[in-house]
C-alpha cells in the first residue's frame, strides 16, 4: 500500500502547521486537497482566474499545456482528427469509449432523428431584431428549449438526462442555422437527416428551399474536423460556467445557454471573429509592424487575436491540425488572392519569429486558423462563435452529465478576499457632503 502523500502549510508568523492530502490523477499534476483548509485554518485560497485551482475531478479530457497534448478519454486529438469523425468523438466524450459500428450507427441515427425543433420554437425567432447577433439569438433560443421540452428537465432521471443530451446536440445546428437564416431574411431550412451532421448543417446554412443543395465533400470534411477540434477542452471558462450553473440543479438547457453566454467573449470563443476584425483593421501587410508595436505596448491593451492560450504554452495541438486543414481547404477551393487570408499567413510567419511572442510562448491558437477557414468557405463572421458553440455543446453536455452523476458534486460557491468598507454607520442625506 502506498503512503498517502501530504503537504504541510506553515503560518510563518505563528509557526503553526497544517497537513493536507495530495490527490493523484492518472496523469498530470497532483492536486492539494484544500477542502478542509477553511475549517482548519480559517483562511481561504486566493486564485482569481483559477490558474492554480482544480474545480472538479473529471475523466473526459486531459491537457498537458507544456507538451501541447490534448486527449479525449485517452485518445490524442491529432489521431482523432485524422481517423475519426465528429459523431464518433461525441459518442466517445459522452460514453467514455469509442463506439462499435452498431453503437455508432445507433447513436448517429438517434442524433439525426432529433434535429427538428418544435414548430412553435421557430416562431420564437420573430421576436428578435433581424440584425441581432446570432450568439444572442442562440443564447435565448437554447435557454427557451426548457420551455418546450418539459419531458427532459428532470436532472435526476437518467433517461431524461439522456434525451436532453440528444436534443441539445441534435438541435444546436438547426437553431444556429435558423439564427443565420433569420438574419438574412431567408426561409428556414428544415434538417435533412440522411446527411452527415456537418453536411446537414451546411445545407441548413447555405441551402434554399427553391434549389437542391449539393454538399461539397471538402467543406463537409473541414467542417466535421472543426467540430471535432472544438468538441471539448477540459475546464475552460464556458465549461466551468456550465458546471457552475448546473451545480445548483438547473436544467441542462439553461446550463448550455449559460455556456453559450460565456463562450461569446472575445477572450474565449469570440476570438475567431475577432481575428478577422483585427486583420481588417490592419488592412495590408505594410501595416503589420505598426500593429505589432501596438500589441507590444502594454499601455495600448491591443492583443494579437488568435495568439496565446491560458494552458498551451508551447503549441496548441488543435491549431496544428487546423493549420493543415486550413491549407487543404484554401488549396482545394483554389483560393489564391484573398488579401485578408494572405495577410493572416504573413502575420503568422512574422509573429512566429518575433521575440515578443516567442519569449512569452504565444503561438497561434485554434481560433486563428478556424477564422480563416470559415472565411474561405463563405461562413459569415457573425456565425464563427456560433459554430464553436455547436461543437462545444457536446463537451458541455458531457461535462454537465459527469458532474450531475458525480456523488461528490456540490453547489459551486467560491469565496472572496473582501477589500471594501468595513461596517459603518448610515449617513443621513442632510449630513452627506
Ligand atoms: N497578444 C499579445 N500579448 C499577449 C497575448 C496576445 N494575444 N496573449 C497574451 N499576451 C501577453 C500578455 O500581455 C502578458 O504579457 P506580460 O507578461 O508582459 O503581462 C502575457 O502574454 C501573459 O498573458 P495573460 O493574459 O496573463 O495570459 P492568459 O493565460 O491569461 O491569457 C488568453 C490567455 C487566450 C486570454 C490570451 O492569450 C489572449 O487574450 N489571446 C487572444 C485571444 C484569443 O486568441 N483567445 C482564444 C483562445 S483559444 C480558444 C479557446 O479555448 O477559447
Amino acid at each position: 500500500m502506498t503512503n498517502q502523500k501530504t503537504v504541510t502549510l506553515t503560518d510563518d508568523t505563528t509557526g503553526k502547521t497544517w497537513k493536507f492530502k495530495v490527490m493523484e490523477g492518472t496523469t498530470g499534476p497532483d492536486v492539494i486537497d484544500v477542502r478542509t483548509l477553511y475549517g482548519q485554518t480559517g483562511m481561504f485560497t486566493y486564485d482569481p482566474g483559477f490558474t492554480s485551482t482544480g474545480s472538479c475531478e473529471s475523466k473526459i479530457t486531459y491537457i498537458d499545456g507544456d507538451a501541447g497534448v490534448l486527449l479525449h478519454r485517452g485518445y490524442n486529438i491529432a489521431e482523432l482528427a485524422e481517423k475519426s469523425d465528429f459523431m464518433e468523438v461525441a459518442y466517445l466524450l459522452l460514453n467514455g469509449e469509442l463506439p462499435s459500428p452498431a453503437e455508432k450507427a445507433s447513436f448517429t441515427s438517434g442524433i439525426m432523428r432529433h434535429t427538428m425543433v418544435h414548430e412553435q420554437l421557430t416562431r420564437f425567432y420573430q421576436g428578435f431584431r433581424r440584425d441581432a447577433h446570432p450568439m444572442a439569438v442562440c443564447c435565448g433560443v437554447v435557454g427557451a428549449m426548457a420551455a418546450f421540452y418539459h419531458d427532459s428537465l428532470d436532472i435526476n432521471d437518467p433517461h431524461q438526462r439522456m434525451i436532453a443530451q440528444y436534443r441539445l446536440i441534435a438541435k444546436m445546428p438547426t437553431i444556429a442555422a435558423m439564427a443565420y437564416k433569420y438574419s438574412i431574411g431567408q426561409p428556414f431550412m428544415y434538417p435533412q437527416n440522411n446527411l452527415s451532421y456537418a453536411g446537414n448543417f451546411l445545407r441548413m446554412m447555405f441551402g434554399v428551399p427553391a434549389e437542391d443543395y449539393v454538399v461539397n465533400p471538402v467543406i463537409e470534411r473541414a467542417m466535421d474536423r472543426i467540430l471535432m477540434l472544438h468538441a471539448d477542452h477540459e475546464q475552460n471558462a464556458s465549461t466551468s460556467t456550465v458546471r457552475l450553473a448546473g451545480s445548483s440543479g438547473a436544467n441542462p438547457f439553461a446550463c448550455i445557454a449559460a455556456g453559450i453566454a460565456s463562450l461569446w467573449g472575445p477572450s474565449h470563443g469570440g476570438a475567431n471573429e475577432a481575428v478577422l476584425n483585427m486583420l481588417r483593421e490592419i488592412g495590408n501587410k505594410s501595416n503589420i509592424p505598426a500593429f505589432l508595436s501596438r500589441v507590444k505596448d502594454k499601455a495600448d491593451h491591443t492583443r494579437l487575436m488568435g495568439f496565446g492560450h491560458r494552458v498551451y504554452k508551447n503549441f496548441d495541438p488543435r491549431a496544428t491540425v487546423m493549420r493543415q486543414t486550413c491549407h487543404e481547404v484554401l488549396a482545394s477551393l483554389g483560393i489564391k488572392n484573398d488579401p485578408l487570408l494572405d495577410l493572416a499567413m504573413e502575420m503568422e510567419q512574422i509573429a512566429l519569429k518575433d521575440e515578443y511572442f516567442v519569449s512569452k510562448k504565444l503561438y497561434p491558437n485554434v481560433d486563428f486558423y478556424s477564422g480563416i477557414i470559415f472565411r474561405a468557405i463563405g461562413m459569415p463572421e457573425s456565425m464563427f462563435t456560433v459554430l464553436f458553440a455547436v461543437a462545444r455543446t457536446v463537451g458541455w453536455i458531457s461535462q454537465w452529465r459527469e458532474m450531475v452523476e458525480d456523488p461528490q458534486s456540490k453547489i459551486g460557491r467560491p469565496r472572496q478576499l473582501y477589500s471594501g468598507q468595513t461596517e459603518r454607520a448610515f449617513v443621513p442625506m442632510h449630513a452627506r457632503g
